[in-house]
C-alpha cells in the first residue's frame, strides 16, 4: 500500500485525490494546503489527515509518496524537500519556473535515489499513447515532421497571468506549450536542440496589455535536423483542438480530435460531426472531458510503478528536459531569434 499526501487542495488535488481513492494500492494518508479550510475539506472527504504546513507534511514517516498540484512557484522547492524526506514524487507540470529550480529539483530526486513522475498525462490520452508506441515501435521510421496543435476553447488563464507576467512571463509558453514539448520529446528520435518562436496577442487585450501572448507558433530543430511545429491559440469557437502528426520516413500517423458523441448528421449540403470533447458549454475545466482518461491513467501507472519498483514512463527528468525548452522558448520570443537549448 503506497501512503500519499496531496499537496494543493485545489482543482487537480481534487482529480487525483479520487483516482488514488480508487485505487486498492493507495491511500491519501494527508492533505496539505496553506490554505487551512482547503485542506480541511478535502482530508475531510477522504478521512485523511489535514496539514497546513509543508515541513510537518514531509516529516510524517506513514507518508510513502507525495502529489505536488500547488501552482508552479512552489514546485521546484517542494520536489526538492520532499525528495530530501526520502518521498516519492508525483509532481504538476510545470517542474519549475526557471532552469536553477529545475535543475535543484532534478538533481535532488536523483540525489536521493526516490521514484518521480511528472503530470504530462497528455502521454495517458489514448489515442496519443497509441501514436507514440506505433512511433517507437518504427511505424513511420525515421521521424522527420511532427506537427502538434493544442488549442484551447476558452481563455483560463489570465488570473495566473496576472501574478505571474512579471517573474515568470509568458504563461501560454508555461502552462500550455509545455505539455507540447513533452510530447515532442516523446516522438522525436532525439533531443530537440534548438528553439524559435514567433508569438503574438490576437484573442485578449488584457493580456497584451500585461505584454502576454495568446497565440504561439514553435519551432523545434533536433540535433538530427528533424523539427516539429507546434501551435497554440488560447481561444477557439469550436472546441479543444487536440492534434498530434508524425511524418517519418515510412509514412504518416495522425491522432485525431474526438466529438462528444459518434452522431454524424448527413443533409444536402454534406455531413456534421458532433462538437469537438470539450466539456460544458460555459468551457470550465474543458481538459478534464478530452483528458478524461488520462488523469487517472497516469495516477495509476505511478501507484502500480511504485508496487513494482519499476521506474515511471514520465519522470522529473522530463520535466527538467521540458523546461530547458521552455526557457529557449521564452528567450527565443524575448529576443526575436533562434535559440539554442540549454544543458
Ligand atoms: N495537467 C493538467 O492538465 C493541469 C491542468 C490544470 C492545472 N495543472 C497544474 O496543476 C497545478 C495546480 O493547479 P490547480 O488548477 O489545481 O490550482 P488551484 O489554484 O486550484 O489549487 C492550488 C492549491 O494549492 C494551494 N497551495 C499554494 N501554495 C501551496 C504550498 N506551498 N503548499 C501547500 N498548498 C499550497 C492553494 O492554496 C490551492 O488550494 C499547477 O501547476 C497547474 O499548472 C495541470
Amino acid at each position: 500500500m503506497v501512503r500519499f499526501c496531496i499537496f494543493g487542495a485545489g482543482q487537480m488535488g481534487k482529480r487525483h485525490a479520487r483516482t488514488l481513492a480508487q485505487h486498492p494500492k493507495a491511500t491519501i494518508h494527508s492533505v496539505c494546503d496553506l490554505l487551512p479550510h482547503a485542506a480541511d475539506e478535502l482530508a475531510a472527504q477522504y478521512g485523511a489527515l489535514a496539514v497546513h504546513d509543508s515541513e510537518s507534511a514531509l516529516a510524517d514517516p506513514e507518508v510513502d509518496a507525495v502529489v505536488i498540484t500547488t501552482p508552479a512557484s512552489s514546485h521546484a522547492q517542494l520536489v526538492v524537500a520532499a525528495a530530501r524526506a526520502g518521498k516519492a514524487v508525483f509532481c504538476e507540470k510545470p517542474l519549475a519556473e526557471d532552469i536553477p529550480g529545475a535543475r535543484a529539483a532534478v538533481e535532488e530526486v536523483r540525489r536521493a535515489g526516490v521514484p518521480s513522475f511528472m503530470g504530462f498525462m497528455k502521454r495517458f490520452e489514448p489515442g496519443h499513447l497509441a501514436l507514440i508506441q506505433a512511433v517507437k515501435a518504427g511505424e513511420v521510421g525515421d521521424v522527420q515532421m511532427v506537427m502538434l496543435t493544442n488549442r484551447d476553447p476558452k481563455v483560463t488563464l489570465l488570473e495566473l497571468s496576472r501574478e505571474t507576467y512579471k517573474t515568470a512571463p509568458y504563461t501560454l509558453l508555461r502552462e500550455s506549450t509545455v505539455h507540447d514539448f513533452d510530447l515532442a520529446r516523446a516522438l522525436l528520435d532525439d533531443e530537440p536542440v534548438e528553439v524559435y518562436v514567433a508569438a503574438s496577442c490576437l484573442v485578449e487585450p488584457e493580456l497584451g496589455e500585461l505584454g502576454e501572448v495568446d497565440a504561439a507558433l514553435t519551432t523545434l530543430k533536433t540535433a538530427g535536423g528533424a523539427l516539429c511545429n507546434i501551435n497554440n491559440i488560447w481561444h477557439t469557437t469550436y472546441g479543444y483542438d487536440q492534434r498530434l502528426e508524425v511524418h517519418g520516413a515510412k509514412g504518416m500517423l495522425r491522432a485525431e480530435n474526438r466529438p462528444e458523441t459518434s452522431l454524424v448528421r448527413y443533409t444536402a449540403a454534406g455531413a456534421l460531426h458532433d462538437r469537438l470533447l470539450s466539456g460544458p458549454p460555459d468551457g470550465s475545466q474543458f481538459y478534464f472531458y478530452k483528458y478524461a482518461e488520462a488523469y487517472p491513467s497516469e495516477m495509476n501507472h505511478f501507484v502500480e510503478s511504485l508496487e513494482a519498483g519499476d521506474p515511471p514512463m514520465v519522470s522529473v527528468e522530463d520535466g527538467y528536459r521540458s523546461q530547458l525548452l521552455v526557457e529557449a522558448a521564452v528567450e527565443s520570443l524575448k529576443t526575436n531569434r533562434p535559440v539554442q537549448v540549454a544543458e
